[in-house]
């Protein structure tokens, strides 16, 4: 029987904002999330002006992996991690965002990071941008709806590729470049693009034209990295969600379809390097104007990615004839036609549970591009409770077990080529959403809450052997 390659990369996925800490450590400047405040289920994060004193922020502390690292580098490599997907804190290196020279001390510090996860076997997988543009870049120059945002995100690439050629194969230009298409929600465009919406603007064509210049900055930095280093496998990151219609009525059917391009949008543009014809019959039909400068077809082309990363956590469902409530808990994405599937149960935050449905994209995606994909994300976040020293967490398991058993049919019965798999939050990490602690997916745990109290020890879950032992057997042993 086939089984899934031997040099499938198994792995954890973090971000630098979500566990670093040391938000102001080593000259690191502010980033469009170290004004973020706590938020919960159904209470949403607030975006301050500037750091204020007696604000409250999760993110400024995390879970301190920046004085940790060596500690929970030795965890990784005891589960056997043989890659780990994170970020690189963009204020770190450049604190302002324009400034003239990089911090050196941030730059080490990624160093350091990257030789301790070698010394492991532990492969960096790297994000460059992660929600942490630097503050100033979005309070200054209106984050990515300013073209000089571009080049100034294009120099902190080419200082990454650079510093860590040697380091780093495989990096990924912008997370989740496409959770914005949901503009309902102020949180994406603010840390994708450090982008706020006015009073009286048209949300949808502001991200449209944001994300014009964040689809050059990813064109150009490709092309930058694969200058530095030919053999850099560089991709792109989007969050996937698949859309499904209700029924095999038509107009179900045809709506899913229509709607999918939320999620296909960005990836069309990265992978095939010009623009759908949807997007321009919509850009023409809406009026909108898109800041195209000459030469910027010819970057789109020249900055294809290699592969494809994404998110995977739940899927969604639409239906023609309603219009849904989006008022309350939202269990179906937010979505203006989205109704509850019938099939699929939900996590305690409103997340449909679908292992089905990550095969399901992989062949969507295999299909529609026809490169190599990375699940770059995949996690259950709930709340984990200590019951005589111990986290007996069986419905991680169970979510990681069932998701793992659909990425083998895709790969050995569909013939995906699928590069990885890197759970989130291998260990637990601040909630990017709620800013919460308590929303945890990690297989170490840390004591730490939701209000910044505890003593921050880690501690394994029953999952983390688990984790290890599919690692051992190359996912034959669930
Ligand atoms: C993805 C992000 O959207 O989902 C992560 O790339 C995030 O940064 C993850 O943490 C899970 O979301 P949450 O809100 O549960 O932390």
């Amino acid at each position: 029987m086939k089984t899934l390659p031997n040099d499938f990369l198994w792995g954890g996925a973090l971000a630098a904002h979500q566990f670093e800490g040391g938000w102001d450590a080593d000259g690191k400047g502010p980033s469009v999330v170290d004004v973020l405040t706590a938020g919960a289920h159904g209470v949403a994060r607030r975006i301050t002006d500037k750091v204020e004193p007696n604000e409250f922020y999760p993110n400024h502390e995390a879970i301190d992996f920046y004085h940790r690292y060596k500690e929970d580098v030795a965890l990784f490599a005891e589960m056997g991690l043989k890659c780990l997907r994170t970020s690189i804190g963009w204020s770190r290196i450049f604190p302002n965002g324009d400034d003239s020279e990089p911090n050196e001390a941030g730059l080490k510090f990624y160093d350091d990071l990257f030789d301790e996860l070698l010394k492991h076997d532990i492969e960096p997988i790297i994000t460059l941008s992660h929600f942490e543009m630097p503050l100033h870049l979005a309070r200054e120059y209106g984050g990515f709806r300013n073209r000089a945002v571009v080049d100034h995100f294009v120099r902190f690439a080419e200082v990454c590729f650079d510093r860590y050629k040697d380091k780093v194969k495989y990096w990924m230009t912008f997370n989740e470049i496409n959770n914005k298409m949901d503009v309902n929600n102020p949180l994406f465009l603010w840390t994708n693009s450090g982008v706020i919406v006015e009073e009286g603007e048209n949300a949808r064509e502001v991200m449209y034209q944001t994300g014009h210049h964040e689809l050059i900055a990813s064109a150009l930095a490709v092309a930058k990295g694969k200058a530095i280093n030919p053999d850099f496998e560089i991709g792109a990151m989007v969050s996937h969600v698949p859309i499904y219609p209700y029924s095999s009525n038509p107009d179900d059917v045809m709506l899913a379809e229509e709607m999918m391009r939320q999620r296909y949008f960005f990836p069309d543009v990265q992978v095939r390097g010009v623009y759908p014809s949807y997007a321009l019959n919509e850009f023409e039909r809406e009026g909108y104007t898109i800041p195209f400068l000459e030469g910027d077809e010819e970057i789109l082309k020249n900055g294809t990615v290699d592969y494809l990363g994404f998110s995977y956590y739940m899927s969604t469902t639409v239906k023609s004839d309603v219009v849904a409530d989006n008022s309350g808990d939202i269990v179906n994405g937010g979505l203006p036609n989205g109704v509850e599937n019938p099939y699929i149960k939900s996590s305690d935050w409103g997340w449909a549970i679908d292992p089905v449905g990550l095969r399901y994209v992989l062949n969507r995606l295999y299909d529609r591009y026809q490169i190599p994909l990375f699940i770059v994300e995949n996690g259950f976040g709930a709340v984990d409770e200590i019951v005589d020293g111990k986290i007996h967490d069986a419905a991680r398991i169970d979510y990681l077990k069932a998701h793992i058993e659909q990425l083998k049919e895709a790969v050995v019965y569909d013939g995906v080529d699928l590069i990885g798999y890197t759970p989130w939050g291998i260990i637990d990490i601040v909630s990017f959403t709620t800013g919460e602690m308590k929303k945890r997916y990690g297989m170490i745990y840390v004591d730490r809450d939701n209000e910044g109290n505890g003593s921050m020890e880690r501690m394994k879950k029953d999952s983390f052997d688990w984790y290890k032992h599919v690692i051992e057997t190359n996912g034959e042993a669930l």
